[in-house]
């Protein structure tokens, strides 16, 4: 589809075009002459050649900027006669388009393009670069090339005498301009002054250019003015270049018209958007500015303020958002990344996914922590891939991987344990310095609370546990330990027990928790240097000297955990002087102050008219106090408890001479130095005093 329009001619024009095509072209020479417009180039018939073409859109492309060093022509496939018939002087012509040129920088583009009329178009023995595919070495500035261009050079080269990186020239035969000047155009003043306003032909913005030649005057007029609008812009009155140049020496007939571009080292591409000529004193027909193809853009767009403005603040919410998005994810990978080591395969049943802990407690939330013991904080978590069961999850700092494998072994062969007096575990997960163990949840909470008052989860207080009550506790206690200790296929050790590691389930059953757990600590420690793991008060002192922890060790702290839930009374207390008691000395005290043992109970166990059955809180007591003596040789077995707890055998002969509260009260305080010289240890010889007082053992 040609865009080209021919303006409607005179009717006697079409007369003669008419006669012309009848008869001889010649004929059309005396008058009339051409016209004609592009208004965007789609479908036009025209010559290119080199890197040229006429893009899709209509734009005449004459580089393509893919390559370096392009040359690029389009030329009006028909010749203009310019000459008059009777006495070939050329006669006047108006040439007008629009270009632009679009670089990859807005401040460097590599050459530009002119307006050529020359008696060719084959230009393919011309170079690229400076010469802008119109000459060669050799040719350059011949009159036989018969050549008129008008260039818009943006690169100043020494050689032609350019003026600037910036002008607009009019060449004949050669580069070397006849008259050049930087781009712009001149702005009417009124009063007949004028100013000029640069133009940057590398602004990738499209302008406006008038050629004139008044073949009267021999006269070359060329005129520029940017586009603001959608119509061609008024044409200044004062041309940017007015150069008298007789082209009826210059010029060939016929000549063609069209225009020539070259490239260098970058990637610039030069565009004709539109083109209008008139021949023979005709007018240039004005080009429909607001039909033209769009100039297309190119790397960093100076386009719209608006762009300038968004592309920024896009580009860094986009960053913004992509490094959210990041953050996220890699948030997300940290916040459940696991320690799993190939050695835990084994233990697989038995491994939570950090995950789902993290789920089930709300991810470790405040308002889920049960309590913060010796070892970590628990929290309680709702398992939802187990069909929503409650579970306590325990989260054990641990900072040595030292010792792991055999505690993880440990924590799985402990997770096979089930016995009504012990909290089950049931699996563990392990994070980098963090083993996170996952117990059955007991929704009544820890015997402490019961035994020394305390506040219950709706927030009221809770009711002490009454005598039938604690001596169920301490039973069921003594069965779980017992259990560990000879009942289980290996002897567990628990190391911690204390009435705030007694829990109660729904039932209000004892039951043992956080067994295995004081070990870990001996993992993770030195071994040169066994550290004593457990709490103040229900230490044996043979433990505290030695370090190692026996089940008998484990009998002493229960001796402790019996007078104190009997008691009411904390292992560990000030007395009058500021001096610390021990409970079991306490208790000695009272058994010593005359024949009231039974005074020791809790007090509180004797409101209102609840009859205590004196016999057994008497058994309560002195189980507590065997349990409870410094040699531990002397202390019963957990099977033994059970028996005297049960009444199937009877305790030895226990009187107060025999466990003399004095040399117990030393051992308790003074510890260590005595311990040794009393020869009160595992390896305990009759010599000893202290050896002989449980007698009947
Ligand atoms: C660009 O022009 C070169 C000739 O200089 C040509 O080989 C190439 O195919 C053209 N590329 C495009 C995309 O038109
Ligand atoms: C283009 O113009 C030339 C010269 O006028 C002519 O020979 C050629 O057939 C035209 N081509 C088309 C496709 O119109
Ligand atoms: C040539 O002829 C044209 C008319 O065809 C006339 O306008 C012009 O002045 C003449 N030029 C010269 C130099 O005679
Ligand atoms: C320059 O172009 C002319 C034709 O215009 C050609 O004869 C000549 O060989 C070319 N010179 C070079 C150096 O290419
Ligand atoms: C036009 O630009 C040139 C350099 O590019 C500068 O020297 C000149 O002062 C400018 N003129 C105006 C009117 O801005
Ligand atoms: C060229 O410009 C001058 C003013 O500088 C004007 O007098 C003359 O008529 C113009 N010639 C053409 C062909 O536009
Ligand atoms: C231009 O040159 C031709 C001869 O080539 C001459 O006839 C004509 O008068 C000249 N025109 C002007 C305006 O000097």
């Amino acid at each position: 589809m040609e865009q080209m329009l021919c303006r409607l001619l005179p009717a006697f024009s079409l007369f003669v075009v008419g006669l012309r095509l009848a008869a001889a072209a010649a004929a059309a020479a005396t008058d009339g002459g051409d016209q004609f417009v592009y208004n965007g180039f789609a479908g036009a018939n025209l010559t290119v050649d080199g890197a040229a073409a006429v893009t899709p859109a209509g734009l005449v492309e004459l580089t393509n900027g893919t390559t370096l060093h392009q040359k690029g022509h389009a030329f009006r496939p028909a010749p203009v006669r310019l000459r008059a018939a009777n006495n070939g002087t050329v006669r006047s012509f108006s040439v007008a388009f629009v270009f632009a040129i679009v670089s990859s920088y807005l401040d460097f583009s590599t050459h530009g393009l002119a307006l050529v009329v020359a008696p060719t178009t084959d230009f393919s023995s011309s170079f690229t670069d400076q010469y802008l595919g119109l000459t060669n070495t050799t040719d350059n500035g011949k009159a036989s090339n018969r050549l008129l261009a008008v260039e818009l050079d943006t690169v100043q080269n020494i050689e032609f005498h350019d003026i600037s990186a910036n002008h607009v020239g009019i060449d004949v035969d050669g580069l070397s301009s006849v008259v050049a000047h930087d781009a712009g155009y001149y702005v009417d003043g009124g009063g007949g002054g004028s100013s000029f306003r640069n133009l940057s032909l590398i602004s990738r913005d499209a302008m406006y250019v008038w050629v004139d030649y008044d073949g009267a005057t021999a006269q070359i007029n060329v005129t520029m003015a940017p586009i603001t609008g959608t119509t061609a812009p008024a044409k200044p009155i004062k041309p940017l270049l007015s150069q008298v140049q007789n082209l009826s020496a210059v010029l060939a007939e016929p000549s063609y018209m069209g225009f020539s571009s070259a490239t260098g080292p970058g990637n610039t591409r030069h565009y004709v958007l539109g083109w209008s000529v008139g021949t023979n004193g005709r007018p240039a027909p004005a080009i429909d500015v607001a039909a033209l193809p769009k100039v297309p853009r190119v790397g960093p767009k100076p386009a719209s303020k608006a762009l300038e403005i968004a592309l920024p603040i896009a580009t860094a919410a986009l960053v913004l958002a992509v490094g959210a998005a990041v953050v996220i994810v890699v948030r997300r990978r940290l916040r459940y990344t696991e320690l799993r080591e190939d050695w835990e395969s084994e233990f697989g049943p038995h491994r939570f996914a950090y995950k789902d802990l993290f789920h089930a407690t709300k991810g470790f939330r405040d308002t889920h922590l049960l309590g913060a013991g010796g070892f970590g904080m628990v929290y309680r978590g709702v398992l939802h891939k187990s069909g929503a069961a409650e579970v306590a999850v325990k989260k054990v700092s641990h900072g040595s991987k030292q010792g792991m494998k055999e505690f993880v072994a440990e924590i799985a062969s402990i997770g096979r344990i089930r016995h009504r007096n012990l909290v089950q575990l049931l699996g563990y997960c392990r994070r980098k310095d963090e083993l996170i163990l996952v117990y059955d949840y007991m929704p009544n909470g820890s015997l402490d609370k019961y035994i020394h008052g305390g506040v219950g989860g709706d927030g009221t207080g809770l009711e002490l546990l009454d005598w039938s009550q604690r001596l169920r506790v301490i039973k069921g206690v003594a069965a779980g330990l017992h259990y560990l200790h000879e009942r289980w296929e290996k002897v567990v050790v628990h190391r911690d027990i204390k009435t705030s590691n007694v829990l109660l389930d729904r039932d209000m059953n004892a039951r043992l928790g956080d067994f295995g757990l004081a070990k870990l600590c001996d993992h993770g420690a030195n071994p040169q240097t066994t550290r004593v793991v457990g709490t103040t008060g229900y230490l044996a002192p043979e433990l505290v000297r030695t370090g190692k922890a026996t089940p008998l060790t484990d009998v002493f702290a229960f001796g402790t955990f019996v007078l104190e839930v009997a008691c009411g009374r904390r292992p560990i207390r000030q007395d009058d002087h500021g001096d610390h008691v021990m409970l079991a000395d306490w208790v000695l005290q009272h058994w010593h102050n005359g024949d009231s043992l039974v005074d020791a109970v809790d007090p509180r166990l004797r409101r209102g008219d609840q009859r205590l059955d004196e016999g057994q809180v008497r058994l309560v007591l002195k189980v507590g106090l065997l349990c409870s003596h410094p040699c531990a040789t002397s202390r019963p077995s957990m099977q033994q408890v059970l028996q005297y707890l049960d009444g199937e055998t009877p305790l030895p002969e226990m009187t107060r001479a025999e466990l003399s509260f004095d040399m117990l009260a030393l051992v308790q305080r003074k510890g260590l130095h005595v311990m040794s010289s009393c020869l009160c240890s595992s390896t305990v010889t009759s010599a000893g005093t202290i050896s002989d007082l449980s007698g009947g053992r």
